[in-house]
């Protein structure tokens, strides 16, 4: 399935581009299943989750056309031809799940493969059937599918017992086309929400408070076509400040929404980091001051985010000083340690806690990405660890990182890429 050999690199130089953001892209898309009409969607990043869910409209009835070129797709669908998503896409891509509550408020049925769990925690989806029942589906769950029916989705007052992404953005898409107003409370405020609702606006949805913890969505007849830019990907912006920050580089990020990292502009000047926006981009220099450690407990947005959690303990296993990480999102999000272990990085983990002693000096090894986080981390591991480090099933890290091998040796990284 594919291996990176990371070579141990001196400090990372010059300017790299970020891509659009897979989390924003992915809802978007099943989004565009509303609209009468086409819609053209601009800065797609060229990824797995995106041909999937290509794959995934296109058994629907849509036309898709991908013009990665222009990092430009656009969709249009006539008629939903199939209300039933298959096992076999959703066990590739639980984001498969995105299209129920679109597909729901569109055709009144919805048939989907349960996503199950994956190496990060459970994902249970109860959240998102708590909403679609409040807005008046039916629903039935049986072997390993669930199946939502509703004549018409109606409004109503959804408070959601873990401020859920999918949860959130699957009953807002719903609610667009339910007869009146449907608030959901403790809602996710991640950037993806907002641009999700920015999206739908466009095609004439009514909601508010989109990136609060309430949003009002007042339902309406139709919605057309439009065209969107999707925001960019701000755990691929957060994953370059760390490399710059463990190689001890000074490098130009472009394409960053500067407010979308506050957490981890925050954590990685507690470790001595400087960061600077300026015109032409984000600047990272990790060379400045000695980097020491600092403690990361994760929390949904505007948190300390869950997926720039492996990524920021690879860097405090290089920083000067303990360190304490806590993961308080997923469960068994911690797969990445046994692996940072292998390297030397002498990590205990604890429950909830991951205790980092720090100052090492990691030794290149043979590791094993278990999701997509963690082996970029794996790899930022690798541009400081002494020798070579063979980092394997990267077709995690392909599901979510646009040229990665080729934006780090665009920095001065050496990254070859072995394909089975
Ligand atoms: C989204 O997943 C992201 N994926 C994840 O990114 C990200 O880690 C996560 O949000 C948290 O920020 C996409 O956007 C495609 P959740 P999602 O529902 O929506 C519990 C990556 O690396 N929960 O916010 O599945 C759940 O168990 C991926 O790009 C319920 O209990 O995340 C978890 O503990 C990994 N019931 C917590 O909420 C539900 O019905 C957060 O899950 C739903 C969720």
């Amino acid at each position: 399935m594919g291996k990176f050999l990371v070579e141990k690199c001196g400090p990372l130089s010059g300017e790299v581009e970020i891509s659009g953001s897979k989390n924003a892209v992915l809802p978007i898309m099943a989004a565009a299943l509303l609209a009468e009409g086409r819609c053209e969607i601009n800065d797609v990043p060229a990824l797995r989750d995106v041909d999937v869910m290509c794959r995934l409209l296109r058994s629907m009835g849509s036309v898709v056309t991908e013009d990665y070129e222009n990092a430009t797709i656009s969709i249009e669908t006539e008629k939903i031809v199939a209300e039933e998503v298959p096992y076999e896409l959703v066990k590739r891509m639980r984001a498969s799940f995105f299209v129920m509550g679109p597909l729901l408020a569109k055709t009144g049925r919805a048939k989907i493969a349960q996503p199950g769990g994956c190496a990060i925690g459970e994902r249970p989806i109860d959240l998102h059937l708590k909403g679609l029942r409040i807005l008046g589906a039916q629903i039935t769950e049986g072997h390993g599918y669930v199946e939502a029916v509703a004549e018409k989705l109606h409004g109503g007052k959804v408070y959601l017992d873990f401020p859920s992404v999918g949860a959130t953005e699957n009953i807002m898409m719903a609610a667009t086309l339910a007869e009146g107003v449907t608030v959901i409370e403790n809602a996710a405020e991640e950037p993806e929400i907002v641009d999700l609702a920015n999206f739908l606006n466009k095609m004439g949805a009514r909601i508010k408070g989109a990136g609060t913890d309430t949003i009002k969505i007042e339902g309406v007849e139709a919605m057309h076509g439009t065209r969107h830019t999707v925001i960019p990907d701000r755990i691929e912006t957060g994953t370059f400040m760390v490399a710059a920050a463990i190689t001890r580089g000074d490098i130009l990020i472009r394409n960053v929404v500067p407010d979308h990292v506050k957490p981890v502009i925050a954590k990685l000047v507690e470790c001595g980091v400087v960061i600077e926006d300026t015109d032409e981009g984000m600047r990272v220099r990790g060379n400045v001051n000695p980097l020491i450690s600092t403690d990361i407990k994760t929390l949904p947005y505007p948190g300390f985010p869950t997926d720039m959690q492996s990524l920021f303990m690879a860097l405090l296993a290089t920083t000067e000083g303990p360190s304490v990480v806590i993961e308080t999102v997923f469960e068994n999000r911690f797969m990445h340690v046994g692996e940072l272990n292998r390297m030397g990085a002498n990590i205990k983990i604890d429950g909830k806690s991951a205790l980092i002693p720090g100052q090492r000096k990691l030794l290149g090894a043979q590791v094993i990405s278990t999701d997509l986080r963690a082996g970029a981390a794996l790899v930022l591991a690798g541009l400081t660890a002494e020798g070579v480090t063979e980092v394997s099933e990267i077709y995690h890290i392909d599901r979510g990182y646009e040229k990665f091998k080729e934006k780090l040796n665009g920095l001065g990284a050496k990254v070859s890429r072995i394909d089975d």
